[in-house]
């Protein structure tokens, strides 16, 4: 069985032993230890099946609690040559996690790389590796990872969240009813990318004005068409990129990608470049601090700052849709929350990152969504140096495994009444605080989300505002939102709601 040479029989007594004696505690005994055929597998022919007969193939979050319940909490998935073991129990991904190496490992990341190889492009922090992968990281860390560093986007995030507010009210008052604003994803969607795009580029591109510029415009359909063909153009066998239109139009989306930021980046230097030969300091933040004090070559300045930009949109932007839905649907919860903000910032104040470190109840109402809507629900690690025992099961090296956190995150030995949205579960204030591995939205260690505090920073900021200015009402038309899995868990119809002025907001 191919699966078995997978597992290397004759070599593999020999390595279980030295794995025991490296791995886990003492206490197991080398003969105890199982190894992958003890696994329940799914094949890809069943897998295929749940995906067309079962309708899972837009709820692929949702076959992480059907694997869970029906194989438990560690099951090997057959794609194509490759074997994915996946993990859906918290002491497991715990383990896993735990034995992450220096420089940990997602997987393959074609059909990205092949882009970049085919047009001499650099790699980013999503497609880079191993020791390169590191040097690029602590480069691209500095001034976006630690809170601190977060903190100085206040003032773009503030003027973009400004803009946004104003996009707000320009919307409802065009409505019927004065005060509906629909299909909230489009406008967070444009809301995330004017606010990265300004801390990446330090230039404002016009999502938020009433006519968006055409250039601005033709970067967002490259996007979304880099991202509808990426599925195909990892499947599809390659001889077929010639016959089938979705390679072509795959290349074509990263092209108009990358053409945008690299205006944007060339243009950037050029500025630099002047303010040098006058003699004049050089201010900015990221690009400038990219440019004029590291020494990243060009090819790979485009390369890291294309990959930031595509990670800090989608995911921000539907955290924030998610955020606003649940909230509508807890009254409470949101007067809390505006009870909080205006206790915290008087009057028209615009909230402050500092204000924010005052806000608990908002840090737990993002926290909790992202427990509920983790928007990417799955994440990935194989360990590639040493062969490894997770769950009392011996795995050899280069072993994939997939973390299946969504599932996890619904535990409710985990989280008690998990399908209950309750941000008290997060405040510091005594209770038994959720175990730490039971909600990973953002990823582990050092591969951990690069935007993190970026994106935290973006959705405290924009909650905060628009709670202090409206109370936010689904629109009675439309009923349950539920999750559908596009990459990120988006919602599966255009959700409107009202946003009711709150008294004396003017902003
Ligand atoms: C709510 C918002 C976000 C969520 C939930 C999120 C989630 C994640 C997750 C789960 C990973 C994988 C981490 C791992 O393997 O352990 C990741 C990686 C990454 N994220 Fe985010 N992300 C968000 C926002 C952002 C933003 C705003 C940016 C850019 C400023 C960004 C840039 C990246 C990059 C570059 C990586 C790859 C890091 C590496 O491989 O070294 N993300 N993110």
């Amino acid at each position: 069985m191919a699966f078995r040479k997978f597992l290397k029989p004759t070599t593999a007594c020999l390595r279980i032993q030295r794995a025991v004696g490296e791995n886990v505690a003492a206490s197991v005994s080398p003969k105890n230890i199982k190894t992958m055929d003890d696994i329940p597998k799914v094949s890809l022919p069943e897998l295929m099946y749940r995906i067309t007969f079962n309708g899972y193939y837009n709820q692929m979050h949702e076959l992480q609690l059907y694997y869970k319940q029906r194989y438990g909490h560690m099951v090997k998935v057959q794609l194509g040559s490759e074997i994915t073991v996946t993990l859906t129990n918290v002491d497991l991904v715990e383990e896993l996690l735990r034995k992450d190496e220096k420089f940990p490992c997602r997987g393959n990341m074609t059909p990205w790389t092949e882009y970049r190889d085919i047009r001499g492009l650099g790699y980013g922090p999503f497609t880079e590796e191993g020791e390169k992968w590191y040097k690029l990281r602590s480069v691209l860390n500095k001034r976006m990872l630690h809170p601190k560093d977060a903190m100085k986007y206040e003032h773009v995030v503030n003027e973009v969240v400004t803009d946004f507010i104003k996009r707000i009210r320009f919307l409802r008052k065009m409505s019927p009813t004065g005060d509906l604003v629909s299909n909230i994803s489009n406008e967070l969607y444009y809301f995330s990318l004017e606010g990265i795009s300004s801390i990446l580029f330090e230039t404002r591109i016009g999502c938020l004005e009433n006519e968006i510029p055409a250039e601005t415009q033709n970067f967002i359909d490259s996007i979304a068409q880099m991202f509808t063909n990426s599925m195909l153009a990892t499947v599809v066998p390659k001889w077929a990129r010639n016959y089938l239109p979705y390679w072509k139009r795959y290349m074509g989306g990263w092209d108009g990608i990358f053409k945008f930021a690299c205006k944007l980046i060339d243009r950037k230097m050029e500025d630099i470049q002047m303010r040098l030969d006058a003699g004049q300091e050089v201010e900015g933040e990221y690009l400038s601090y990219l440019l004029a004090n590291t020494n990243m070559s060009k090819k790979d300045v485009y390369g890291s700052v294309a990959e930031l930009l595509l990670a800090g949109v989608d995911t921000t932007s539907n955290s924030l849709v998610w955020a606003l839905y649940l909230l509508s649907q807890h009254p409470k919860a949101q007067d809390m929350l505006y009870q909080e903000v205006t206790s915290i910032v008087n009057g028209d104040k615009i909230p402050t990152a500092e204000d924010i470190n005052n806000m608990p109840y908002l840090k737990a109402v993002i926290k909790e969504t992202l427990r509920m809507y983790p928007v990417v629900p799955v994440n990935g690690r194989v360990l590639s140096k040493d062969d490894v025992i997770i769950g009392g099961h011996f795995f050899p090296k280069n072993t994939s495994f997939s973390v299946f956190h969504y599932a996890i995150s619904q535990d409710e030995t985990v989280f008690p009444e998990p399908k209950m949205f309750q941000p008290e579960r997060w405040l510091r204030d005594g209770r038994a605080r959720p175990n730490p591995f039971g909600a990973v939205p953002f990823g582990f260690g050092v591969r951990g989300c690069v935007g993190k505090r970026i994106a935290e920073l973006e959705m405290h900021l924009a909650l905060a505002r628009i709670i202090q200015q409206f109370e936010v009402k689904l629109d009675h038309n439309i009923r349950e939102v539920k999750a559908l899995y596009r990459t990120v868990l988006v919602a599966d119809r255009p959700v409107n709601f009202h946003f009711l002025e709150r008294k004396n907001a003017s902003t």
